[in-house]
């Protein structure tokens, strides 16, 4: 069922084991002392974040995933803890709903609906002296009869009450009609619709394609126009209870087979493509609904195959628009919508749990996939084989058409560039990458470290680079206001306590916001903050900061941070700051300890953090049994 797997993409396991558990750290997993059994001497639980799994290597020698945790941990059986998790992971839970059975034969009923006007728009496309021009139409497309009778095309009548006489006529309602929008209804002066006003068809003389769920139910319709005067191209159906295009790929239902055993989905943009290409064989195309691809969309292509591919118009490949798309490709698999900024972790962690490897393909300038495919199916093939990387795809467009010999393009191009390049997970594969930028921008690698490239003010530059040195060290020097001895949670502590005492203003923040970029970071925010309590009170502190009343950020952190986190808040406000505090340095001290923990969650070989990092009996133990 897919819900479970939603629910498990949007739950982290860290954050649901945290709230009762204190885990800590180790490498890519958590570690905490197990809540089903007792010992408080041996850590044996363990959370793997990757998989979203947790494992007692204790006495229980027990595991599972989010649902059994809270079985067991709330006394739930699994119907209960489903609700619950759905419930916070946002997550609807249709089939599992008792009172749901009426909603459910509302559907079958509209579903068959459907189905009926369906086969009267095929009959149109068919059978009848109407739809002959659309059919020698889709026949000029290259679109077979097979094919159309696979994607159940059909054709809607130049007429005004064509499709809802013929609706009534079946038994179906007036209201039924209108829900599934098969029809407009006539409107007054504000908008609203006329009560029992005159309603009239919505599709006429339009080519209809049927649009189905995964399953195979259909739920909307997108209609091509025949007569090229007519506008827009394509009229879909509206939001209707059965359709929401958002959740919706075309294609999907003859795909999904396909996209699973070819571990591959294709998206390209057009519904012919995608009737075209099922038809030549690449079966494993899906396009979104004449929209960019949302979250949703993203997330269910991932779970399907471990590959996606975007063939994307070579004309559109540089603009904004589809920039924007694929910004929000990356920001749909990172799966934290509702976190604003750039939040490069959130991404690669998503991209870790989902393996995604995402890729992008351009179609040759003034060409359509479909026809493509119908000159010659080993050029679709080739044009999908050359797909790139995002990295590398983003390298070429951004240098599209400017002159690589100028230092400032070359400059330009690393600003653009590198920023995506820190967000790879695995080392090879970044290393890789910034290997490949330095041959593209024909300069030496070194200036392609992390931290500041060399290009910064020619005064400021030596110094900037000596107070961050390319590889920070922990142990770097004595100014740093971040003990590295404190634990992991109490130095988590420690940064809120600075932000909340130092950054209370939000053009104070911002100052950090602009060393990080310096430094080629990621704005910090509360996923930065592996502690649930913190990452909670971060998360107020930066609605504080973004709330309208400036100058009193620090009350409207006190008024909504939540009870149960109080404790850990009153620490955070009466801090025991040691020593003064200097605040010249503070700002680069922050950048630096999240810089480092940022190379940590990156996985790079050369930042792991050393033992000791943790507590003070971190790594004194072996963690792997129980005693
Ligand atoms: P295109 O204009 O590229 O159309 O829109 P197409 O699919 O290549 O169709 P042909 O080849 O001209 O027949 C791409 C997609 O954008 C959506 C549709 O999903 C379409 O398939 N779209 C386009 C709309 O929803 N409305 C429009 O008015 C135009
Ligand atoms: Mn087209």
């Amino acid at each position: 069922m897919a819900a479970i797997d939603e629910i498990k993409n949007n739950i982290n396991i860290t954050d649901l084991v945290s709230e009762t558990v204190k885990l800590r750290r180790t490498g890519k997993n958590y570690i905490g002392f197990c809540p089903f059994h007792s010992n408080t001497r041996t850590p044996a639980f363990v959370v793997f974040p990757d998989s979203g799994t947790w494992r007692c290597f204790g006495q229980c020698a027990e595991g599972g995933d989010i649902f059994s945790y809270l079985m067991k941990r709330d006394g739930l059986d699994f119907q209960q803890a489903l609700q619950t998790l759905a419930k916070r992971a946002g997550v609807e839970l249709e089939d599992y709903k008792p009172e749901n059975q009426s909603e459910k034969e509302t559907r079958a009923q509209l579903y068959a609906l459907m189905d009926e006007a369906s086969a009267f728009y095929q009959n149109n496309l068919l059978l009848h002296p109407a739809g002959r021009s659309a059919y020698q139409y889709l026949e000029k497309r290259g679109i077979t009869r097979a094919t159309m009778e696979k994607f159940r095309l059909g054709y809607a009548p130049e007429s005004w009450e064509a499709t809802l006489q013929h609706l009534l006529a079946k038994g179906y309602t007036r209201d039924e009609i209108t829900t599934v929008g098969l029809v407009s209804e006539k409107r007054d002066e504000k908008g609203d619709p006329i009560p029992d006003g005159r309603i009239y068809d919505r599709f006429r003389n339009r080519i209809m394609i049927p649009i189905c769920d995964s399953t195979g139910n259909l739920i909307a319709f997108g209609a091509r126009i025949l007569n090229p005067n007519d506008v827009p191209k394509f009229l879909n159906s509206p939001q209707t209870i059965l359709f929401d295009k958002g959740k919706t790929l075309f294609g999907l239902n003859h795909a999904r087979q396909a996209i699973r055993e070819k571990n591959q989905a294709v998206i390209v943009e057009g519904y012919l493509d995608v009737i075209v290409l099922h038809q030549a064989g690449f079966t494993n195309t899906v396009s979104p609904m004449g929209t960019a691809l949302g979250e949703f969309q993203a997330r269910q292509l991932a779970r399907q195959a471990r590959r996606i591919v975007l063939a994307l118009d070579a004309d559109a490949a540089g603009d904004n628009a589809t920039r924007r798309g694929i910004d929000m490709m990356r920001d749909a698999l990172k799966g934290e919508v509702e976190t604003v900024g750039t939040d490069g972790r959130a991404l690669i962690r998503q991209e870790n749990k989902l393996h995604t490897d995402i890729r992008i393909t351009k179609i040759p300038s003034g060409m359509d996939p479909d026809e493509v495919v119908l000159r010659n199916p080993d050029e679709w093939q080739a044009i999908l084989d050359q797909a790139k990387p995002i990295v590398l795809y983003m390298m070429e467009t951004v240098s599209e058409g400017r002159d690589l010999e100028d230092g400032k393009v070359k400059s330009e191009i690393a600003d653009q560039i590198l920023p995506l390049i820190f967000e790879v997970p695995d080392p090879i594969e970044r290393e890789t990458y910034r290997q490949q930028l330095a041959r593209h921008l024909k300069i030496s690698e070194t200036l392609l470290q992390y931290g500041p490239v060399v290009k910064s003010q020619p005064k400021a530059a030596s110094k900037r680079r000596a107070a961050f040195p390319e590889k920070p060290r922990l142990d770097s020097g004595s100014e740093l206001v971040f003990d590295p001895k404190a634990g992991f949670y109490s130095k988590e502590i420690t940064i809120l306590q600075y932000l909340y005492h130092f950054y209370d203003l939000p053009g104070s923040f911002s100052n950090i916001d602009r060393v990080f970029r310096r430094f080629h970071l990621m704005p910090l925010q509360p996923d930065d903050f592996d502690q649930s309590d913190i990452r909670q009170i971060a998360d107020w502190y930066f609605k504080g900061i973004n709330q309208d009343d400036e100058l009193n950020t620090k009350k409207f952190i006190r008024e909504h941070v939540p009870d149960t986190v109080a404790e850990t808040f009153k620490r955070i406000e009466n801090p025991n700051f040691q020593g003064s505090v200097n605040l010249i340095e503070l700002d680069k001290d922050l950048a630096r300890y999240i810089a480092l923990r940022q190379r940590d969650r990156n996985g790079s070989q050369s930042f792991r953090v050393p033992a000791g990092f943790g507590s003070p009996d971190f790594g004194k133990k072996s963690f792997g049994k129980c005693a």
